[in-house]
């Protein structure tokens, strides 16, 4: 019998936190490419390189195609291996299953599903010359590729249940990969034309109506009609206005239910969390985070640039209402703002999940507001294991969140007030006077980036308050002020500072005391970069990051 219950979420006063062999977890994840579970060989040269950036969960994919290539007849030998050795290795897994979509297509479907269009009848769409397209994908009102799909993975879970329940090396699961219609915004086959002229589910339209207030705002947004829709049953056209929203709702519906049924299939089997993740909607223009979009990759502002139907952010009711054995919605952050995205999913205690993300330092920085600002769980660059380690920023910022998990998770947890995560980018300008500023402990605490006398640094870290009332600092160009928010106080200063590291049993250490050119006399205390920038300057002030963690105890002098 396993030591402790199987991975499960556990809610929290604003969240919920991942609980694995019995206690939170912190993952420090990354997301592989595409085919590389499919290969154990492949991945006994990557597991040791990923250890080294101090990673301790891999998502990678399981294939429909490889494990069911004979309707019936199942095969997990190779992810057998695969488990095996991540365990030998002491990695955690997600586990994608890649089943009847994928990216909004059916590439991972098996050849016997893929060949047969009578039985797995295609989805339709628009061509920009008005004509009508069968494209690589099935449709998903489609009972014969949903239970196929369903007995699939059920046949998977099953034998994770058996061959993993004891050592919990999977944690989570996510259920099939951006489901949704691409290049247009609904499936035109002759089925749908005829589904989508029917009536909306009428307990959906009346969850819709009756919870109003507690609808994901995005939604209320964009279908305001549907508060006070009329009672009883209501065409597609009728209760969400005819137009490309409206077949993005009747896709989603169609998705949700898809989802649902696979991942009840699946939860009966082996009952560990499972999630879908989604390629976003820009949900407004402040979304845009990239403005050079190279020509035919999507924006993802309107239904078909982004998976029509998929989980996006005004459809997550939608999910919510058909699919309760999916726990949470996980963005895969590239081309929007990473903070936009983050607040948007980190909705009604689901915990923030992000499977897929840039891998760069602009993407790794924004980690840290993830996890402190949205008590994310976890955020994994996708594409991992074609970085050169040289060139990944994982050591860096994994190497310091590791020794602070156990500081991260028990604020997470307990005192969401008292974690602040921020980052700096590339500076454009020197004087740059950009700010974070958080109100903790009774004191407003201001972030900008650490002066020097050159070029600022990109920077990155968090601050966490201790019960004690001292500050933990993580990261590194950075610079930290405290002012009282008592209308008493007539004087703020830092009394005590202390450069230090975390030890194995997650205490933190004094190493350096901090002070003089370090904290400017008591005004401030600087979280410097790895090479601060004299820009010529003659006089050596400037200390170089070392552990890059710290504690600072700011005092107040009242009237
Ligand atoms: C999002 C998908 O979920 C990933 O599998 C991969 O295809 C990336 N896009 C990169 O294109």
């Amino acid at each position: 019998m396993p030591a402790s219950p199987p991975p499960h979420l556990r809610k929290t006063a604003r969240s919920s936190q991942l609980i694995v062999n019995g206690k939170p977890f912190l993952l420090l994840a990354a997301e592989l490419h595409n085919g590389s579970f499919s290969d154990a060989a492949y991945m006994s040269t990557v597991w040791p390189d990923m250890k080294q950036r101090h990673i301790n969960t891999l998502l990678g994919a399981v294939q429909w195609d490889l494990i069911e290539p004979v309707e019936g007849r199942f095969d997990f030998s190779e992810i057998d291996k695969i488990i095996l050795d991540a365990r030998q290795h002491g990695f955690h897994l997600g586990l994608l299953w890649f089943g009847t979509y994928k990216n909004a297509l059916s590439s991972y479907a098996p050849e016997w599903v893929r060949q047969d269009h009578e039985r797995f009848p295609r989805i339709r769409i628009k061509q920009p010359d008005g004509s009508i397209q069968v494209i690589e994908s099935i449709q998903p009102y489609c009972e014969d590729v949903r239970n196929a799909d369903a007995r699939a993975f059920a046949a998977l879970m099953k034998h994770l249940a058996e061959f993993d329940q004891e050592n919990q090396t999977v944690i989570l699961v996510q259920i099939e990969n951006e489901m949704g219609v691409m290049l247009d915004s609904r499936d035109r086959s002759p089925e749908a034309e005829a589904l989508i002229k029917g009536p909306v589910p009428e307990g959906l339209l009346n969850y819709l109506r009756g919870n109003w207030d507690d609808l994901h705002p995005t939604f209320r947004d964009k279908f305001p009609k549907v508060q006070h829709a009329a009672d009883g049953v209501q065409t597609w056209a009728e209760a969400f206005g005819g137009d490309q929203w409206t077949d993005d709702m009747f896709m989603a519906d169609a998705f949700s239910r898809f989802a649902q049924h696979v991942a009840a299939a699946g939860r009966a089997e082996h009952n560990i969390p499972l999630y879908l993740n989604v390629a976003l909607c820009s949900e407004d223009s402040s979304w845009q985070d990239f403005d050079q979009v190279p020509d035919g990759v999507p924006e993802g502002e309107i239904p078909g640039q982004f998976p029509s139907g998929g989980p996006v952010g005004h459809n997550l009711d939608v999910y919510l209402y058909n699919a309760p054995d999916i726990e949470f919605y996980a963005p895969d952050i590239y081309l929007q703002k990473h903070g936009k995205a983050a607040a948007c999913f980190a909705w009604r205690n689901m915990p923030l999940f992000i499977p897929e993300q840039r891998r760069d330092a602009y993407g790794v920085r924004r980690i840290w507001a993830a996890l402190a600002n949205n008590l994310a769980i976890s955020c994994s660059p996708f594409g991992i294991d074609s970085l050169e380690i040289e060139k990944c920023p994982l050591p860096l910022h994994y190497g310091l969140l590791s020794k602070l998990s156990g500081f991260i998770l028990e604020a997470q947890a307990e005192r969401a007030s008292d974690i602040f995560g921020f980052f700096f980018d590339e500076s454009k300008v020197f004087s740059d006077d950009s700010r974070w500023v958080r109100e903790m402990g009774g004191f407003t605490v201001t972030v900008q980036r650490a002066s020097v006398t050159g070029k600022p640094s990109p920077a990155a870290g968090m601050i966490i308050r201790q019960p004690d009332g001292s500050y933990l600092l993580a990261g590194f160009g950075y610079q930290v002020t405290w002012k009282s928010t008592s209308p008493r106080s007539i004087h703020t200063a830092i009394l005590k500072a202390e450069e230090g590291d975390i030890d194995e049993n997650g205490d933190f250490v004094r190493g350096r005391a901090l002070n003089g050119d370090e904290t400017a006399h008591g005004k401030l205390i600087t979280m410097p970069a790895e090479d601060p920038d004299y820009g010529g300057f003659p006089i050596p002030f400037l200390i170089p990051a070392r552990t890059m963690i710290a504690k600072c105890t700011p005092y107040s002098l009242e009237d």
